[in-house]
C-alpha cells in the first residue's frame, strides 16, 4: 500500500507511526510532514491547505489510501476531491466536516436533534449580540467565533466589559478573520472535561479510549489557551455509566442527525464533552483526531489502525475489531517559550529514541542549512509513555522530558495531576 497523510504535526506523527505497524504499507508520504516525521515517512513540501497540490501528487504517486488529518483541508473538501479522482480517504467530506467548520451549524444541529449542549444564541450583528448580553446579564459567559480559529476562537468573559470587547474584536476588528463575522454566545458550563475520539463509518460508532487535554499554557490551568500542552488516557471522569449515557444521548444521536441532514460523517469524530451536574454535554465537535489526544490514544490502540480506518471508509466498522489496551498513557508537550503568542524557532532539537512503550512525536521542526533538526513551531515535541496505570505513565513521561534537548523549551509540570487526584477520590 502507498499511503498519504495530510498534515505535519504531532498528531500526524502519531498516526504515521501507528500506520507503519501494518506490513502491507510500502511507503507513507507526509504532506508536508516535518523534520521529525521525516524519520518515519517521506515528507513532501506541499501544504495541508493546498488541495490542488495534494490531489495532483496523489494521482502522480498512485496513492492507495489517504488520511486527511487536519481540520482545514477537511473543511476545504480534500476528501471530496481525492474521492473524485478515485482515491479512498480517511476523513469526512466537506459537507460533514462542517460539524467543526461552523459552530453555528453544530449548535443548531444539537438543538434540532435534542443533543445536550450549552444553551445559546447566534448573532450576525455586534449590537444585537451586546443587547443579548445585557438582557441575560449573567457572567461568566462564553463567546465563540463561528468558524475555524486554530482552537483560539473561544473567549470566556468574566464580566460585561470583557464580553463586549470579545464581541467587538471578533465581529468588527476581525481578530479571527471571517471566522468571527458570526458568533455564538452560550451558557457557561462547569464540570470536568473529557475528550472522546470515535471511529465511525456513518452507521456504527466505536469510541476510542477517553482522554483529558490540558489546554492552558501554564501549570494549574493558568495562562492562555493553547492547542493543548499535554494529555492523559484514559480519563477517570469517563466512567462506564458516563460512557453508556454518552453513547445513548450524544454519540448515536449525532451520527443519526448527520445522516438525517444528508451529511453522513465518516472518519474520526471528536466529542469535546463536559460532565455537568445534569449529565454529559457537548462543548464542541471536531471532525478529526485531536492533537495532542491522538498522542495518548493511538499508542493504546491494539488493533491495526489502517484496517480500522479502511473500515470507516468501506462501511464495515461493525464487523471490525477496535481494541485498546487496559493500560494508561501520558503525553507532555515541550513548546517554544512564548507559545501560544510570539516565540522563536530554529533552536537545535533532539528527542529521545522510541521504545516499545515510549514515543516522541515531533510537532514543529525543520532542517537547518546543515541538515540538523531545529525547532520550527509553537508546540515542538510531545513525549508519551505507556504504562500499566496512570500514575506510572505520568512519572515515566516526566522522565522522558529532560531527554528532549531544546534550549528555549518549556512544558507544564502538572499533566495528569487532576486525573490522578480524581482517581484517588473514587
Ligand atoms: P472549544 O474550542 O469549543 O473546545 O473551547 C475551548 C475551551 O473553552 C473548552 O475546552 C472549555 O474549557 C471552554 N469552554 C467552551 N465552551 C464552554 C462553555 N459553554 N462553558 C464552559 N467552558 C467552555
Ligand atoms: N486538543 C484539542 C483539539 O485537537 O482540538
Amino acid at each position: 500500500m502507498k499511503l498519504l497523510v495530510v498534515g505535519g504535526g504531532g498528531r500526524e506523527h502519531a498516526i504515521i507511526k501507528k500506520l507503519k505497524e501494518n506490513r502491507t504499507v510500502e511507503v507513507i508520504y507526509a504532506l508536508p510532514g516535518n523534520a521529525g516525521i521525516a524519520a518515519d515517512a517521506t515528507c513532501v513540501n506541499i501544504g495541508a491547505k493546498d488541495i490542488d497540490g495534494i490531489v495532483k501528487f496523489a494521482v502522480e504517486k498512485k496513492i492507495d489510501y489517504a488520511v486527511v488529518a487536519p481540520d482545514d483541508p477537511l473543511v476545504l473538501g480534500a476528501v471530496d476531491r481525492l474521492n473524485e479522482v478515485g482515491i479512498p480517504c480517511f476523513g469526512p467530506k466537506a459537507n460533514a466536516a462542517i460539524i467543526e467548520g461552523s459552530k453555528i451549524f453544530s449548535k443548531n444541529l444539537m438543538k434540532k436533534y435534542g443533543i445536550p449542549t450549552a444553551a445559546y444564541e447566534t448573532f450576525e450583528e455586534a449590537d444585537k449580540a451586546i443587547a443579548y448580553l445585557d438582557a441575560v446579564d449573567r457572567y461568566p459567559t462564553v463567546i465563540k467565533a463561528d468558524g475555524l480559529a486554530l482552537g483560539k476562537g473561544v473567549i470566556i468573559a468574566q464580566n460585561r466589559e470583557e464580553a463586549v470587547e470579545a464581541v467587538h474584536s471578533m465581529m468588527e476588528d476581525k481578530m479571527f478573520g471571517a471566522s468571527g463575522s458570526r458568533v455564538v454566545i452560550e451558557e457557561f458550563l462547569t464540570g470536568p472535561e473529557v475528550s472522546v475520539l470515535a471511529f465511525t463509518d456513518g452507521k456504527t460508532v466505536k469510541p476510542m479510549v477517553s482522554s483529558m487535554d490540558h489546554k492552558r499554557a501554564l501549570d494549574n490551568d493558568e495562562g492562555l489557551n493553547t492547542g493543548g500542552m499535554g494529555t492523559v488516557a484514559p480519563n477517570p471522569y469517563y466512567t462506564e455509566d458516563v460512557a453508556a449515557l454518552c453513547m445513548e444521548t450524544i454519540f448515536l444521536p449525532t451520527i443519526h442527525a448527520m445522516n438525517a441532514e444528508g451529511r453522513t460523517f465518516k472518519g474520526c469524530l471528536y466529542f469535546g464533552l463536559m460532565i455537568t451536574q445534569s449529565g454529559p454535554k457537548v462543548i464542541e465537535y471536531n471532525c478529526r483526531f485531536g492533537d495532542p489526544e491522538t498522542q495518548v490514544v493511538l499508542p493504546l490502540l491494539k488493533s491495526d489502525l489502517l484496517t480500522v480506518m479502511q473500515a470507516t471508509t468501506n462501511g464495515t466498522l461493525a464487523e471490525t475489531e477496535v481494541k485498546f489496551s487496559d493500560g494508561a498513557a501520558c503525553c507532555v508537550i515541550v513548546a517554544s517559550k512564548g507559545y501560544p503568542q510570539k516565540y522563536e524557532s530554529g533552536f537545535p532539537l533532539a528527542v529521545p529514541a522510541d521504545t516499545d512503550r515510549e514515543f516522541s512525536y515531533v510537532a514543529g521542526a525543520k532542517f537547518d542549512a546543515q541538515g540538523q533538526m531545529v525547532s520550527g513551531g509553537g508546540r515542538v515535541v510531545g513525549v508519551t509513555a505507556v504504562r500499566e496505570d496512570l500514575s506510572q505513565a505520568v512519572s515515566a513521561a516526566y522522565e522522558l522530558v529532560p531527554q528532549v534537548k531544546l534550549e528555549n523549551g518549556f512544558y507544564r509540570h502538572d499533566i495528569g495531576k487532576r486525573a490522578l487526584a480524581a482517581k484517588k477520590t473514587r
